[in-house]
C-alpha cells in the first residue's frame, strides 16, 4: 500500500499540479515555477516537495510555518476539487486524496498535536482496512460520536473541548472545502454511536 501511494504521489504531482498551473487557481502561483512547461525536471521537483514538504524553491517569501519547511497550505491551497466530487471517478478521487487531502490534513493535525499525529496517513482517517473497504466512509476506526446535539454530544464536547474545537473549527471546514461539500458533517468521517 505504501509503495502504491508513493508512486501515486509522483504521478499525481505531475498531473494534478500541472493541470493546476494552467487553470489559474490560487494555488497555481506557488506551484507554477516548478510545473512550467511540463518539463521532465519539473515533475521531479514537485514530487519531492509534496512528499517531504521541502521548502526548496520558495524560500523567497516569508517563512510560513515555524519549523522552517514549506507549508502544504501555502503550496497547495485549500480549494474545492477540480470537478464535483461525486462526479469524479474512484481513481481520480484517490489521486485527489493523495495530492491534496492527505498533505493538508497531515499538516493541520500535526499543528494540533505534533506528537500524536507525527505519522498521519490515509489510515488515520480510513483505518487500516481502508483499501479493503474501498475507502468507504464513515471510517470504522475513528471513534463513534453520539447523535449531533444530543445530551451525550454536549457532554463529550465539554469533556474534550480542545479536540472538539479543532474538529469543529479546523478539520470539518477544511474537508468541506476540499471536497466541495458544504453540508458534510462529522459523520462524513466518524461513525455514529448507537447507544
Ligand atoms: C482527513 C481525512 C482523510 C484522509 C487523510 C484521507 N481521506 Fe480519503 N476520504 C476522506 C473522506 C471524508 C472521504 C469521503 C468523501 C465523500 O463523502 O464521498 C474520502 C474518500 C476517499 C475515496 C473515495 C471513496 C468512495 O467513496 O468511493 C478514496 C478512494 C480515498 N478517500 C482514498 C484515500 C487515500 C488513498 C488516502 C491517503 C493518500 C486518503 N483517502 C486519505 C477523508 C480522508
Ligand atoms: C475529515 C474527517 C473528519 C471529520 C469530518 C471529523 N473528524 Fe474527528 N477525527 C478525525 C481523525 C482523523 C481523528 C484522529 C483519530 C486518531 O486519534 O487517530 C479524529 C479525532 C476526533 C476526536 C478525538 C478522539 C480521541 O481519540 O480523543 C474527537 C472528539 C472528534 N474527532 C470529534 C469530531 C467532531 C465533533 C467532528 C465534527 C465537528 C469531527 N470529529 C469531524 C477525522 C475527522
Amino acid at each position: 500500500m505504501l509503495m502504491r501511494v508513493r508512486s501515486l504521489i509522483a504521478i499525481v504531482s505531475v498531473l494534478v499540479l500541472g493541470a493546476c498551473g494552467g487553470g489559474g487557481s490560487s494555488s497555481s502561483e506557488t506551484t507554477s515555477s516548478s510545473t512550467e512547461g511540463e518539463g521532465t525536471t519539473g515533475g521531479q521537483a514537485t514530487s519531492s516537495e509534496l512528499e517531504g514538504f521541502d521548502s526548496e524553491g520558495f524560500e523567497e517569501g516569508e517563512p510560513t510555518v515555524d519549523h522552517g519547511r514549506g507549508s502544504a497550505r501555502e503550496l497547495l491551497g485549500i480549494n474545492p476539487p477540480p470537478q464535483p466530487w461525486d462526479q469524479m471517478s474512484h481513481a481520480d478521487q484517490e489521486m485527489y486524496m493523495v495530492a491534496y487531502v492527505l498533505p493538508i490534513h497531515a499538516e493541520i493535525f500535526a499543528e494540533h498535536d505534533r506528537e500524536e499525529f507525527a505519522q498521519f496517513d490515509c489510515a488515520s482517517c480510513h483505518g487500516d482496512d481502508g483499501p479493503q473497504r474501498n475507502y468507504e466512509m464513515p471510517s470504522r476506526s475513528l471513534p463513534p460520536l453520539p447523535p449531533e446535539g444530543s445530551e451525550r454530544w454536549q457532554r463529550a464536547a465539554q469533556r474534550d473541548p480542545e479536540d472538539w474545537a479543532f474538529m469543529t473549527d479546523v478539520v470539518l471546514p477544511t474537508i468541506r472545502t476540499q471536497l466541495g461539500e458544504p453540508e458534510m458533517t462529522c459523520f462524513g468521517c466518524h461513525p455514529q454511536s448507537t447507544r
